[in-house]
């Protein structure tokens, strides 16, 4: 199993000790890569719509592009953010924004539509669920059918001083999850991404996308006629 991880702090904090704990603890050969932002993509979006076009014009195409390759071959995607004022971190968003054109609305990807994904967030107090939920809505959008999520707080500033009883929480919660992806189980993508995807279909066929060259690409796929990426056969 390849699992890749994307840290949206570049510090190795609870977020981080609780992604990375997930992915040891799963129970299967596997093959881990990181990658701790803004360190590995220390962008912001400048609104070009380079992208749009094509995507190595992008001013950060050569970085983006190893991270993104790394998140294609996955079979398993981890994130971990702070909460930050009741959101992911400013470095998560800016990755998100950075990779807009795998949103199902201009270029999803086939190889989405198969992968599973767990989100954490960790706050002091309260907040990770709207946290959570910057990244959940853009794993809906790139089309991953099985998203995991888990968000506690944890009543501290840094890892070591996470009271003792949390960390014994943190060790059973972070067990079940892995377990849970320890086990070999198919994704099947759901009725919402299957609805999603028609109405984008259907815009790109009426030519109410943001350029020809996406009406090209989901022709290319066969999306516009009777494949769906969520199919094997192509
Ligand atoms: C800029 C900033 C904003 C924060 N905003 C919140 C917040 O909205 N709610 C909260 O409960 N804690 C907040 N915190 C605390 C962190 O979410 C908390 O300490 C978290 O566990 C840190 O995770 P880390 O150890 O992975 O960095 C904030 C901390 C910082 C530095």
């Amino acid at each position: 199993m390849k699992i890749v991880l994307i840290h949206g702090q570049n510090h190795k904090g609870s977020s981080y000790h609780i992604g990375r704990m997930i992915a040891d603890k799963i129970n299967t050969a596997k093959e881990v890569t990181e990658f701790f932002l803004p360190k590995d993509l220390n962008y912001f979006c400048l609104g070009c719509y380079n992208c749009i076009e094509d995507e190595s014009k992008c001013p950060f195409y050569v970085k983006k592009k190893k991270i993104m390759d790394a998140v294609e071959q996955a079979d398993l995607l981890i994130f971990t953010t702070p909460t930050y004022c009741m959101r992911a971190s400013a470095p998560m968003k800016s990755f998100m924004d950075l990779t807009f054109t795998y949103w199902m609305v201009h270029k999803p990807r086939k190889c989405m539509f198969s992968k599973k994904a767990i989100v954490v967030s960790t706050a002091a107090g309260r907040g990770t669920k709207s946290a959570i939920k910057d990244i959940t809505n853009t794993l809906l959008y790139w089309g991953v059918p099985y998203i995991r999520t888990y968000g506690i707080s944890v009543q501290s500033m840094n890892w070591a001083q996470v009271p003792e009883k949390r960390k014994i929480q943190i060790q059973s919660d972070t067990d079940r999850i892995a377990k849970i992806f320890s086990e070999e189980q198919k994704t099947r993508v759901g009725i919402k991404t299957k609805l999603l995807f028609n109405m984008m279909r259907m815009m790109q066929k009426v030519g109410w996308g943001s350029s020809p060259v996406e009406k090209e690409y989901w022709e290319s796929n066969g999306w516009l006629a009777k494949e769906r990426p969520w199919n094997n056969k192509l």
